[in-house]
């Protein structure tokens, strides 16, 4: 129907006959004369209708917003004085001889233009939302990102293999969604949360290297980086230490920023323990982009007389840590209260300060709510260790250690934002030497910090039993500006040390073999070692395209109660649909609040 994309007029054709087809993104009249700007994927062409034409400028004359039109005409310089050298056509436009309206468009919810349109509004009209050009250019960057990919790992020998949506439950920390069978009356499928046990089951036949696109489903709580349904980037190799699996995971994510974004990654990325990232930056995800570091200060305030800090650094499980931020002084009073109610989200108590008026004139050149309660040998420690300088100020956090982190690392993330501190573009690195557990005090009971089957550090079954929370695994996070990317490890492949693991998570022999008994039999038939990762497809989108939620690199995500408001999805079943399950409500299907 047409003969070029809009997008594509240049110069190169001046005096062709083109055909276009597109979506009225606007229309003007200027005094006798119309204009439409038409646009298709590729950008926008203007179109001018003059008088002369009668029958096209009739029809140029009705057509609104939206309406889908497909032209014909002859390319022509613009007249000089309206060149737009914003705009990859602006140095022509296409005189109009005919218009056809392939169809109308009722006047639209939003302007294509229009910023802030309601989440829910977008996501209801997604259709019209992924007509503006940036959502057009997220899409094609994502296609394009696994197009690269593709190529990569073809080029390595991976082989893409699809393993089931229909499956059994995979423990990767969330709740699973389920499917009722209807030939296993009062039976369920659960919807894979990813396919880690399948890609093993693949090494374990001699697939060697796998890869897969791949949807994975969880129940959990949205944020701007989780969805209910998300893509992974998901690979297993046979054969392969851990420094020559992040070494080619590596060099593809290099080749990928560089292919599609023209952005050079360091190689190789620095690496970093896990008690490390923590002690410094609070998170096991750190932005390395942010200078500033939490410093530890707990061995300097054991013995002062206020409680909130010699409290919790008496304490083996406390931590007294602060963070200096350059300059700080400036900060208004009212600046630092809001960040203390912003600690308080993270559990902290309060968020003592002392801002630094002059360095050199020792106790009266510092103003702090706490200062009376601090000796002057500790006061003089703290300023040294935290390298403290006239006009900063160094923010306090004492309590059990993962208040501290969490809190203090929080803030340092937002105070980075507010004054936009970032000293470079783009960090990665590798969080390594994991903790195999961490202990659920609540539930009294230890949790894989990864999955259950990622392999220790040690090889001993006995010795991970005897000591859990001591032992580290074999695991590797990818971490890029704050967002972990990625995360894997090498595999546990006996069944001793499996069963071992199950048994620490809290599960018994019959518990084991009713959830795993098919993985326990296959490590018994000759499993290579192995080991792989798996990346987040939508948050390397979300990175590379600058977008703020990995909502705006799905064609059609979920809002915050994972609902679809395009399809009105999730909806209730059919009475019929129930009978047929063996299904019956303990609750009527609640109405729908209109999302
Ligand atoms: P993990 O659970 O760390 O590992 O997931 C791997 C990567 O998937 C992305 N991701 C998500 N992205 C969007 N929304 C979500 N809800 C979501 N959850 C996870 C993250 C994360 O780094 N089977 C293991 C991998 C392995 O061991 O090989 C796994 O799934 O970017
Ligand atoms: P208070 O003794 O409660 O008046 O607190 C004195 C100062 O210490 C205030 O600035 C509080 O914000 C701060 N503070 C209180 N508890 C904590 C805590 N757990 N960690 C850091 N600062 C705190």
């Amino acid at each position: 129907m047409r003969s070029h994309y809009c997008g594509q007029l240049d110069t190169s054709l001046i005096d062709q006959d083109v055909e276009l087809c597109g979506w009225v993104n606007r229309r003007r009249d200027h005094g006798g004369v119309i204009f439409i700007d038409l646009r298709d994927r590729e950008g926008l062409a203007q179109v001018v209708f003059d008088p002369e034409q009668a029958e096209a400028f009739g029809i140029a004359d009705s057509v609104r917003n939206e309406y889908v039109i497909r032209i014909n005409g002859r390319v022509r310089h613009r007249p000089e004085g309206t060149v737009n050298p914003d705009l990859a056509t602006g140095a022509v436009e296409v005189l109009g001889r005919k218009i056809e309206v392939l169809n109308q468009a009722k006047t639209p919810p939003f302007q294509l233009d229009e910023e802030n349109v309601q989440d829910d509004i977008r996501l209801r009209y997604r259709y019209i939302d992924l007509r503006r050009p940036a959502m057009q250019r997220n899409l094609r960057l994502r296609a394009h990102v696994c197009r690269i990919m593709r190529e990569f790992l073809n080029g390595e020998g991976f082989i893409e293999i699809e393993t089931p949506m229909l499956t059994k439950a995979t423990p990767e920390g969330a709740r699973d969604y389920l499917v009722p069978s209807r030939t296993h009356l009062g039976h369920f499928f659960a919807l894979p949360q990813s396919p880690q046990l399948f890609k093993q089951l693949l090494m374990m036949a001699g697939m060697d290297r796998y890869y897969q696109i791949v949807r994975c489903f969880r129940d959990e709580d949205l944020r701007a980086d989780r969805q209910p349904e998300f893509t992974q980037l998901d690979i297993e190799t046979s054969f392969m230490h851990e420094t020559d699996i992040t070494g080619v995971m590596e060099n593809m994510i290099r080749r990928l920023f560089q292919e599609a974004i023209a952005v050079d990654l360091p190689a190789p990325f620095p690496r970093m323990t896990y008690a490390e990232a923590v002690t410094r930056f609070g998170t096991d995800r750190p932005d390395l982009r942010n200078p500033l570091e939490l410093v530890e200060i707990s061995d300097l305030v054991k013995t002062v007389e206020f409680k909130v800090f010699s409290g919790p650094a008496n304490r083996a499980d406390g931590r007294v840590a602060a963070l200096r931020l350059p300059e700080g002084g400036k900060l208004a009073r009212s600046a630092i209260d809001d960040y203390t109610a912003y600690v308080t989200n993270f559990g902290a108590k309060g968020l003592a300060y002392i801002k630094v008026n002059d360095l050199s004139a020792g106790r009266a050149g510092l103003q702090s709510p706490i200062l009376k309660f601090l000796p002057d040998d500790v006061i003089t420690a703290i300023l040294q260790r935290t390298k403290a300088a006239t006009n900063d100020v160094i923010f306090f956090g004492a309590d059990v250690s993962k208040i501290v982190n969490d809190a203090l690392g929080a803030l340092r993330s937002k105070l980075a934002q507010d004054l936009n501190l970032y000293t470079s573009k783009w960090r990665p690195l590798w969080i390594v030497d994991f903790p195999m557990f961490e202990y659920n005090a609540a539930e009294q009971r230890w949790a894989s910090l990864h999955h259950p089957f990622t392999a220790p550090q040690i090889d001993d079954p006995v010795t991970l039993a005897a000591n859990p929370g001591q032992c580290l695994s074999r695991a590797y996070d990818m971490v890029l500006n704050g967002t972990e990317l990625g995360g894997g490890s090498v595999r546990i492949h006996n069944k001793e040390m499996q069963s071992a693991v199950f048994n620490l998570l809290g599960m018994g022999p019959d518990e084991i073999r009713e959830k795993f008994g098919f993985l326990i039999d296959a490590l018994q038939y000759g499993c290579p070692p192995h080991g792989g990762i798996a990346f987040g497809l939508d948050r390397i989108v979300m990175l590379m395209s600058g977008a703020s939620s990995i909502r705006d690199v799905i064609a059609f995500p979920k809002t915050q109660t994972a609902g679809c408001p395009l399809t009105s999805a999730p909806s209730p079943a059919s009475p019929e649909q129930l009978r047929e399950l063996g299904i019956q409500l303990t609750r009527p299907a609640q109405p729908e609040a209109a999302d």
